[in-house]
């Protein structure tokens, strides 16, 4: 049974495990195992029944601004809904904390689009998120992902 769960310090391995290959491939950060500790209210993992085999996160900026991160789904399961139904769940988590836009950073523009996102120019991203995370990344400056914001 597959289920949406948030997820405890335990569970930073399982995280780590869902992001690796994505990791490895260069299209999602590292962020090491404080990293995630730090963040750890952020996330929400998928387990099938005990397998866990998607996460995303909901970072918070501002009153106003969230990200979603660090999304991934295990290639297994990929095409089932199981991205379609992590999003609209953080987006959910986003709108009960009273967020008003939620912004992402990615090469799955058409994945997003699908959910309700639309693209923006890359100089309407906050300075706060490229000075914390773009400028780790091995891309920076010259990145190609497309940034999308929701409105909620
Ligand atoms: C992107 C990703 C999260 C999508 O998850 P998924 O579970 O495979 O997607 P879903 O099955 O929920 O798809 C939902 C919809 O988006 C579409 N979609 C999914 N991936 C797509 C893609 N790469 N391009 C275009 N459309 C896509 C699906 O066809 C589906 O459309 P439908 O609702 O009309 O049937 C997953 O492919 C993944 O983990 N990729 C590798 C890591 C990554 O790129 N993460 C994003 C970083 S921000």
């Amino acid at each position: 049974m597959i289920k949406i769960v948030k997820p405890t310090l335990d569970n930073i391995i399982d995280i780590q495990r869902v992001l690796k290959p994505y990791v490895e491939e260069g299209i999602i950060l590292n962020r090491d195992e404080d990293e995630i500790a730090m963040n750890i209210r952020s996330y929400q993992l998928v387990f099938d029944d005990k397998q866990p085999i998607a996460v995303g996160a909901l970072h918070i900026y501002s009153p106003f601004l969230g990200e979603i991160r660090s999304l991934a789904v295990n290639e297994k399961y990929q095409g089932q809904g199981i991205g379609k139904k992590l999003v609209n769940s953080l987006l959910e988590e986003a709108k009960s904390l009273k967020l008003k836009e939620v912004l992402v950073l990615t090469y799955k523009k058409e994945f997003f689009e699908k959910l309700g996102f639309n693209e923006i120019q890359k100089e309407e991203i906050p300075e706060k998120k490229i000075w914390a995370d773009c400028i780790k990344c091995k891309f920076f400056p010259n990145c190609n992902e497309i940034a999308l914001i929701t409105y909620l």
